[in-house]
């Protein structure tokens, strides 16, 4: 990663106050439960933003090496003033006064090595790194429990992209070799041990590099869909859905597509549960299935996958993998493996292979170790 102290220097001429790094997330298991008030299973990369930051007389500058310019503004105005990626910046300030916080005013620098487009939430990391960084700067008293809400306050409405808050909690809560077991309706956590290296496992993340069709629409439209199932259930959610009453809500429900929906909300809850219960009982290998039947899911029911992403997890499983799935929000992105680690290798070949005959754009494999959330360098 590049030197985003130098970076600072270069662009305000002074030293940075300090340095804050956040990072991108893959999701264990959980996808799309988030914004039904479920369950999710992240865990952070060692992939992460850098904000080189200091506090600055008036307004806020923010400059980065991986892109051209630098973008100032005295206050984020309304929603969608900032436009580009300044918008993650400007919408953390916006999300932080607007919750009757002193925003320090500053001068920011911003580096990453986060994949961009790949489905590990570069943008998340981006939003955290600039939140924990002023926090910091302005001495702000805000519990890290309540950090992702602001995070994601800025993105869904100064960005205006409707994504839950999986992606900032990750990047916010995260610790090193551990998963975060979120409940997205208390916001409570447990962090899971997941060593995965002592048992000899390995997690295989491979982006398909598959590119993104439609996400953002398709995004919405899979929540809008969950939220009026839970309206015509008369829940509040459809967390509030019980595995057990699942059969029955679905006869209530006269849409296949909306039944469908439902049914991947309520057994991918119950799958984050079951691989939950088995991590805390130090049964790695054994949480495989359940990844794979989230895959399943995710195809069948919720119709989120993609033909490179089916191919890397089919490919993974004749490999050998425990499991496999593929992680994020979908139409692309990364997919996880579970493996005994001596096959990473070849594995990643294996699928490199399928992808050569198939006519997909080459993937890009790398190993997860899950990683440290946002903190002060
Ligand atoms: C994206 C969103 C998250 C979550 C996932 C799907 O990453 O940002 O909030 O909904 O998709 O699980």
């Amino acid at each position: 990663m590049s030197d985003v102290a130098s970076t600072f220097r270069d662009q305000y001429g002074a030293e940075p106050e300090g340095l804050w790094a956040a990072p991108g997330r893959v999701n264990l298991i959980g996808e799309h439960t988030d914004y039904n008030d479920g369950f999710v299973l992240p865990f952070a990369l060692p992939e992460r933003v850098v904000a080189a930051a200091s506090r600055a007389s008036s307004g806020w500058r923010v400059c980065s090496d991986l892109q051209d310019g630098s973008v100032s503004f005295d206050s984020p105005g309304e929603p969608g003033t900032v436009t580009g990626w300044a918008a993650y910046v400007a919408g953390i300030v916006w999300a932080l006064a607007e919750a009757g916080h002193d925003v320090p005013p500053a001068d920011l620098a911003i580096t990453s090595d986060v994949p961009l487009g790949a489905g590990v939430s570069s943008s998340a990391a981006l939003e955290s790194a600039v939140l924990t960084a002023l926090i910091d700067l302005g001495g702000l008293d805000i519990p890290v429990a309540e950090r992702p809400a602001l995070a994601q306050r800025g993105e869904n409405v100064y960005v205006g992209a409707p994504t839950g808050i999986m992606d900032q909690s990750a990047s916010i809560r995260c610790e090193a070799g551990r998963a975060l077991f979120l409940d997205c309706r208390s916001q409570e956590v447990e962090q899971i041990p997941f060593d995965v290296a002592t048992e000899g496992l390995a997690v295989l993340v491979v982006n398909s590099n598959a590119p993104h069709r439609h996400v953002d629409g398709e995004y919405g439209a899979r929540r809008k869909a969950c939220e009026e199932a839970a309206r015509t259930l008369g829940v509040a959610a459809l967390r509030d859905v019980a595995t057990d009453d699942l059969e029955d809500a679905l006869k209530r429900l006269d849409d296949d597509v909306m039944r469908r929906r439902v049914r991947h909300v309520v057994t991918e809850n119950q799958r984050v549960l079951d691989t939950v219960s088995l991590l805390r009982s130090g049964r790695i290998r054994e949480i495989g299935p359940l990844m794979t039947a989230s895959h399943a899911s995710m195809r069948e029911d919720f119709e989120i996958t993609v033909a490179e992403v089916d191919v890397a997890v089919e490919t993974a499983l004749m490999a050998g993998a425990y499991g496999a799935r593929m992680t994020g929000g979908g139409f692309g992105g990364c997919v996880l493996a579970l493996i005994d680690a001596e096959r990473a290798d070849a594995t990643a070949a294996a699928i490199a292979e399928a992808y050569e005959k198939n006519g997909f754009t080459a993937p890009t494999p790398f190993v997860a170790v899950p990683s440290q959330g946002a903190t002060r360098l």
